[in-house]
């Protein structure tokens, strides 16, 4: 096994696998509210970057959803952290944010698609990881569409698996 680079000593806390614990919730004015499954994955290979995949599914019938990956740098020296993320449905997006204990807050600051990508289009996203004193790990997930503000989309909680 690879050591991980120092520069990401501060989030060595996500590194792993992790599944939810129980399922998570979706919600938006526009939509009818869902429950979901969720496996996360953080892994490096020594380099400054930490690379992410995430896997979600319908919590009745095990159907595969929405899936992202990525990769997760931090400005070296600083608190400040970057995810560079491309989900299933067509989005890209750069979310920057700062580290705070073992809590990360990010908010979007690229977002972009594919020309034939669902409307309404996603125009802002912010989210919070955060590790609990139980060990639980929370991701909170807002957006903001052409026709509504940012208003939360996702919460769920996630045991370590590996
Ligand atoms: C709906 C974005 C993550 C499940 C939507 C909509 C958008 C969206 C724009 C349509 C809202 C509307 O019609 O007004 C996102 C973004 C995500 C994300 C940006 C990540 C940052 C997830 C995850 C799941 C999920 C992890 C878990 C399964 C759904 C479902 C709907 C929905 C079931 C409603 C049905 C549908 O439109 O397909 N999402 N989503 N989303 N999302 Fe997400």
């Amino acid at each position: 096994t690879v050591e991980l680079n120092p520069a990401l000593l501060p989030l060595d806390w996500l590194l792993g696998t992790w599944e939810s614990d129980e399922p998570g919730e979706g919600c938006f004015p526009t939509i009818k509210p869902f429950h979901y499954t969720e496996t996360l994955n953080f892994s490096h290979v020594g380099q400054p970057v930490i690379n992410f995949m995430f896997s979600a599914f319908n919590a009745e019938t095990k159907k595969p959803l929405h899936r992202e990956s990525g990769f997760i740098r931090m400005q070296p020296g600083t608190n400040r952290v970057a995810f560079i993320i491309a989900q299933n449905s067509g989005l890209v997006e750069i979310e920057e944010g700062e580290l705070t204990g073992q809590q990360l807050n990010l908010q979007s600051q690229a977002v972009a698609r594919i020309s034939f990508a669902r409307e309404p289009h996603v125009q802002q996203i912010s989210r919070v990881f955060q590790l609990r004193p139980d060990g639980k790990l929370e991701q909170t997930v807002s957006m903001a569409t052409d026709n509504q503000p940012l208003m939360q989309h996702l919460h769920i909680t996630y045991r370590r698996s590996s």
